[in-house]
């Protein structure tokens, strides 16, 4: 067995390293290793104190989850997570955890089952367990509300936040938080021969079973707001409850019970999907490109309205000075007063400091004309989404940029290679989508063209990673992955509202079965002159097998451009809430009357089937025509773009476990029934 513990010897004083790169992440094997080290130590009549850390840059980042769906699927035995924490709590010698970095999850755990904590300053605490569909399991809901009580401790171990040193300091979580090197201040310190302390004896922050139980409901309140459908919160709350009504061993038992419903569940399996999904969209099989690009320095931004200037703020918050340039004076002044807007908001809500939001500020330049473009490594241009107008911005961007800059267009429907050709260097030339707002959102589509070269990829991803977003490669294909897909997904609502379906009641079919939002409610949100736009260019590009949805191809002749006029499938009123509409469904029935288009009552399920297949069908033909390289990449676009559910791990997730051979079988009947719209792709088949 390899080793993970390195043992060093400080004259009394054993330390005990975690060292399993790259986060010194818990197997089982580790956890072995580490109880026996503390239990070796603890025998060792030379030794009189124990101090655990771990190497490089995190403490220990928790159990590995990759061992959880082999564990669920018992494939291995079940890992007694509580038991090796309880080993290094018992141990009779004290142990002192010198938290150097990330404690999280089973990392916070193993720092609470030692007997004092030491943090240094940019170390982070939390019980991150939720995001993944989990609880803590290694006794973290116990040790938790006795060293910061109960309510922090709900809250911690419900919506998975973690916390500064200096914040686990106050709440006691921390002993003391070291300027210098930690290991060295947590060995001066157990050479002051602590007394043992063990967090399961602490009863002082425990709140009696009464008052614990009036704030569990007020978090069962907010988990089933901020984390709708979840069941990890709620279970994080109970386990948490259950320190305050019973023993030590009886939360023990309670957490143990909770923490093997949600590992044995399906939403943990289809976050823990997403977890790694997100991490391999970034890693491209088979590139030829230096593992670690030029760096990029100085940035550009050509157009300065919301998506420039949102892009622009990426680049400042990633502390990359951006020249922002627009069209017209009035233009680029309008863009930089929004950052400045937005920078301000931040402070005012406590997300940034003043200093920190100026640094910031400070990065974006304002430029005339190519200035900014003749200097910068990497180019992104988000000028109006028109043909015409991008060629002749890249054809000025090609010869004002350095040699070796990197050149993106920020195009959602327009064609890269069309965008290219107006260059002088088409293989420094990429899509680089970002997602709206562009500092919010962490979502950006790398879309490869024709010419683009494997060193402007990899450049691309690289920069993305630095932005700190989720890079996944794009083919360059009429809307890439996510608004390829999104089209029929919606098409099909919109045709479910021409044959009968009441708006509202298809939006909330799919928003309670977790989507953030409902697809006529999105056509609302994004503008119904955009929609026409984007299906004319969707036609133009050969995605012909997307039918276009005529009633809503009117929305905008009708006056009804969406939330921007307070008119679209719903009336919007002054806090931009929508109602159902009479007015609106009166010219849907005119308009499918005069058409002859049958009307039908239509069931929930009816219409999830019908927009589910349509969406998945497409990305299945998607990987057909390989413009995306994994499922699990198609997934990552739809859970940090689209709003859909990251606890249904995706849409090819989701239907990969909703059993393909069956969801086939429906949409052949579809297929026979309607036809060449419901063609299954050959995905299904593999
Ligand atoms: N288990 C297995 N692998 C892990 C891991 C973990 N807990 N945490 C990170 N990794 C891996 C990543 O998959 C990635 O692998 P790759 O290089 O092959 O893609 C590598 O470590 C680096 O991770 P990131 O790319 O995320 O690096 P960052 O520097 O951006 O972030 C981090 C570091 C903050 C530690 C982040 O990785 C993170 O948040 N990790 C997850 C923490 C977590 O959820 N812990 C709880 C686990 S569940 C648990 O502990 C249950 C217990 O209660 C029983």
């Amino acid at each position: 067995m390899a080793p993970y513990i390195r043992r060093e010897r400080r004259g009394s004083v054993a330390v005990v390293v975690v060292d399993n790169p790259p986060v010194n992440a818990l197997s089982r094997e580790v956890l072995e290793q580490l109880a026996a080290a503390v239990e070796e130590a603890a025998a060792d009549g030379l030794i009189t104190a124990v101090v655990l850390t771990g190497a490089g840059k995190s403490f220990i980042a928790g159990a590995d989850i990759s061992m959880f769906p082999r564990l669920a699927a018992g494939e291995m035995p079940p890992v007694p997570f509580q038991d090796y924490m309880n080993r290094i709590e018992l141990c009779p010698k004290p142990v002192i955890a010198a938290i150097g970095g990330a404690a999280l999850g089973g990392g916070l755990e193993t720092a609470m089952a030692c007997h004092y904590r030491i943090a240094s300053a940019g170390a982070q605490l939390g019980q991150p367990e939720v995001k993944l569909g989990l609880i803590p399991g290694a006794g973290g809901t116990q040790r938790l509300p006795r060293l910061a009580g109960v309510e922090k401790a709900m809250e911690m171990c419900a919506f998975g936040e973690t916390v500064g040193s200096q914040a686990a300091a106050e709440l006691g979580l921390v002993d003391r938080v070291a300027s210098g090197d930690v290991v060295e201040a947590a060995v001066e310190f157990a050479r002051g021969a602590p007394p043992v302390r063990r967090t399961r004896d602490m009863r002082e922050k425990l709140c009696d079973a009464e008052s614990a139980e009036s704030l569990a409901e007020v978090f069962r309140q907010m988990a089933r707001r901020r984390m709708p459908h979840q069941k990890a919160p709620e279970a994080a709350i109970e386990a948490v409850l259950a320190a305050a009504r019973g023993s030590f061993e009886e939360g023990l038992a309670a957490e143990a019970r909770l923490f093997a419903a949600c590992l044995n569940g399906e939403q943990s399996r289809a976050l823990i999907h997403v977890f790694f999904a997100e991490r391999a969209a970034a890693k491209i099989p088979g590139l030829r490109a230096p593992a670690q690009p030029d760096e990029v320095r100085r940035a550009a931004v050509v157009g300065a309205g919301t998506m420039g200037s949102g892009i622009a703020m990426c680049f400042a918050d990633a502390g990359i000075d951006v020249w922002l340039s627009d069209a017209s004076r009035e233009g680029l002044e309008r863009g930089l007063a929004g950052v400045r807007r937005q920078y301000e908001a931040a402070v005012r809500k406590g997300k940034l400091s003043g200093e920190e939001a100026d640094r910031r500020l400070k990065r974006i330049r304002s430029a005339d004309g190519m200035e900014g473009v003749a200097q910068a490594d990497a180019v992104v241009e988000a000028v109006f989404e028109d043909p015409g107008v991008k060629r002749e911005v890249f054809r000025m961007i090609g010869a004002a940029a350095p040699p070796a800059a990197l050149l993106a267009s920020n195009t959602s429907t327009l064609d890269i290679d069309m965008i290219a050709a107006a260059t002088n260097r088409p293989e420094f030339v990429l899509g680089l989508h970002f997602f709206s707002p562009a500092p919010v959102m962490r979502l950006v589509e790398v879309v490869r063209g024709r010419a683009t070269s494997d060193g402007a990829i990899a450049a691309a991803m690289a920069l993305a990673k630095r932005l700190r977003k989720i890079p996944v490669a794009a083919g360059n294909c009429f809307g890439f992955i996510g608004n390829r897909m999104f089209l029929p997904y919606r098409t099909q609502a919109v045709s479910i509202a021409e044959q009968g379906g009441e708006p509202d009641r298809i939006d909330a079919a799919l928003t309670s079965w977790g989507w953030a939002m409902g697809p006529l409610a999105v056509g609302d949100l994004i503008g119904h002159d955009v929609w026409l736009m984007i299906r004319r260019e969707a036609l133009r590009r050969g995605a012909g097998h997307i039918p276009v949805s005529a009633f809503e191809d009117e929305l905008p002749r009708l006056g009804r451009l969406g939330q921007k006029n307070g008119f679209g499938w719903y009336r919007y009123d002054e806090n931009r809430r929508g109602h159902p509409d009479e007015e609106l469904i009166r010219l849907l029935r005119e308009y499918a009357a005069a058409r002859g288009i049958e009307q039908r009552e239509w069931t929930a399920e009816q219409i999830r089937e019908r927009t589910l297949l349509a969406l998945v069908n497409e990305g299945a033909r998607i990987l057909d025509e390989g413009m995306a390289l994994r499922a699990a990449d198609i997934d990552v676009v739809f859970v940090h773009g689209f709003g859909f559910p990251a606890w249904r791990g995706g849409p090819m997730h989701w239907a990969e476990q909703a059993g393909k051979a069956k969801l086939l079988e429906r949409l052949e009947a579809l297929y026979d029934e309607e036809g060449p719209f419901w063609k299954p792709a050959a995905w299904w088949r593999r």
